[in-house]
């Protein structure tokens, strides 16, 4: 019976010490989430690192939640399905190294952009593609629902191959499924330093800007960020959050 009573009250302890830790931890946590919908495929922007995503938009976000005095959550999901989770509210932000596109400012309204980016050609090695012109009439690697995806759809005669990630359109150019990639200059420049047998055609294909992304008519977020982001670059800190990422050429 004496046992029963102790391994009771040591029970009731156990529980409100953990209840009591719990809610300390609560106090702890400033303000809100402010959760970040992104797709982890695409380095130096934003990937996998164990089971942390980490990438020049993950560290930018960091301090802009900092900035609002909220606590930033990452949800990973398909490129293409981010804006729809804007919208939906199931998240705040769409960062996914996402250009701003009028197609896209017709649905979510864009901050001020935080970088510039290009879109580049990846080829095989040996490749008869000498120039962004001879596309024509060639298959193209892309990622689904990106600009590199639009811009292929330009190209006359053309062939579009869709992938779920960059990386995977990248794999195809290996096993020779296709014969080029369109995608963003950084991510390629990865790419490319990953795997031996392919190079980044000097001629760019397009000049783009990345912006975050919030629902349309949300202006307090927008101005909030505009006005976290225009700190951010006066201070020097998004500079260092692009060079811990990108090395100078
Ligand atoms: N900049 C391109 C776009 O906005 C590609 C972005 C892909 N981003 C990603 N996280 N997979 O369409």
């Amino acid at each position: 019976m004496k046992k029963l009573v102790v391994i009771a009250l040591a029970a009731i302890c156990a529980l409100s010490l953990f209840g009591c830790d719990n809610s300390s931890k609560e106090e702890k946590t400033e303000g809100d989430t402010l959760v970040m919908a992104t797709n982890a495929e695409f380095p130096p922007y934003e990937y996998y690192e164990g089971s942390d995503i980490i990438g020049i938009d993950a560290d930018i976000m960091t301090e802009v939640a900092n900035e609002l005095g909220m606590t930033l959550k990452i949800e990973d999901m398909a490129f293409d399905s981010i804006i729809a989770a804007v919208k939906s509210g199931k998240a705040d932000v769409g960062v996914a190294g996402m250009t701003i596109t009028e197609d896209r400012q017709a649905s979510v309204d864009f901050s001020d952009p935080y970088t510039t980016a290009r879109q580049v050609v990846i080829l095989k090695d040996g490749s008869e593609i000498k120039t962004v012109d001879d596309l024509e009439g060639k298959t193209i690697g892309v990622q689904l629902g990106t600009t590199g995806d639009i811009y292929a759809g330009d190209v006359e005669g053309a062939t579009i191959e869709r992938y779920n990630k960059g990386y995977e359109a990248v794999q195809a150019l290996l096993q020779g499924k296709v014969d080029c990639v369109i995608i963003d200059n950084e991510p390629a420049k990865v790419f490319v330093s990953q795997n031996e047998g392919i190079y980044i055609l000097d001629e760019d294909f397009a000049l783009e800007e990345y912006a975050i992304a919030v629902d349309k008519g949300n202006t307090e977020l927008l101005t909030k960020i505009n006005d976290a982001l225009a700190k951010l670059k006066d201070s020097g800190k998004l500079q260092e959050i692009i060079d811990k990422y990108i090395s100078a050429e």
